[in-house]
């Protein structure tokens, strides 16, 4: 296999994330042919349609980084049942101005952690609304609900229970077969490559 960009979300801004640590295990139990590069979320203002005539630099940013990912990774918390406002926030730049959807045609994941029972479920349940309605391509199994126990996490993403470790070693290349088979299909050439943004 080739070698494919990836480019991450962290959908919280919390300087003790577990999710920063659940991304910072899952770079390095990725395969080899997995390169990361985190699209930052911080500096993001709250969009409005008032800037798509002229986009704040972090927003272009993003969107340059997005065009720039054969994949893209989302390493998210659940607020409240659902999408952290940060990390909506972002996918909202990301999706405009219309007709220049970055995500379309992109292969994502979707993995979350939460020290609750249900490990982000619910948040993953409504990026994948979001991300259908934005055409991006997801892995749909294997799911990947974490519950975050630090004793199983170093700070700086080493995994000490191994089954935990295999199973997100699983989850990555998994992950990287799937951006591979999304690719082949988007190549040029192929069928529907002529598929307009048709939504009115
Ligand atoms: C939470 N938390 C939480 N957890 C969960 O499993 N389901 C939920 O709906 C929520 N809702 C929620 C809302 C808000 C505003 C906060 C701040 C927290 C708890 C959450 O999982 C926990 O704080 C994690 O540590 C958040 O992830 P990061 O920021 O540490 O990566």
């Amino acid at each position: 296999m080739s070698t494919h960009r990836i480019g991450y979300f962290v959908g919280s801004l919390s300087s003790t994330s577990i999710n920063r640590v659940l991304s910072k295990a899952l770079i390095k139990l990725a395969p080899d042919g997995l390169e990361f590069t985190e699209i930052p979320i911080r500096d993001l203002p709250l969009y409005s349609q008032d800037y798509d005539a002229d986009f704040p630099a972090p927003a272009r940013a993003l969107k340059q980084a997005i065009d720039a990912s054969d994949g893209i990774l989302f390493v998210s918390p659940e607020y409240n049942r659902s999408i952290p406002g940060a990390l909506k926030n972002a996918i909202d730049w990301g999706s405009r101005p219309w007709g220049t959807n970055s995500f379309a045609r992109k292969p994502t994941g979707i993995i979350g952690a939460s020290p609750g029972g249900i490990g982000t479920a619910v948040m993953q349940s409504s990026m994948r609304s979001v991300l259908s309605f934005l055409d991006a391509p997801q892995l749909n199994a294997p799911e990947a609900y974490i519950t975050f126990n630090s004793e199983d996490f170093g700070d700086d993403g080493e995994v000490g229970n191994e089954s935990t470790a295999e199973f997100l070693r699983h989850y990555m290349s998994e992950y990287e077969a799937f951006v591979q088979r999304v690719l082949s299909v988007n190549a040029p050439g192929h069928i529907g490559d002529e598929h307009p943004d048709s939504r009115h």
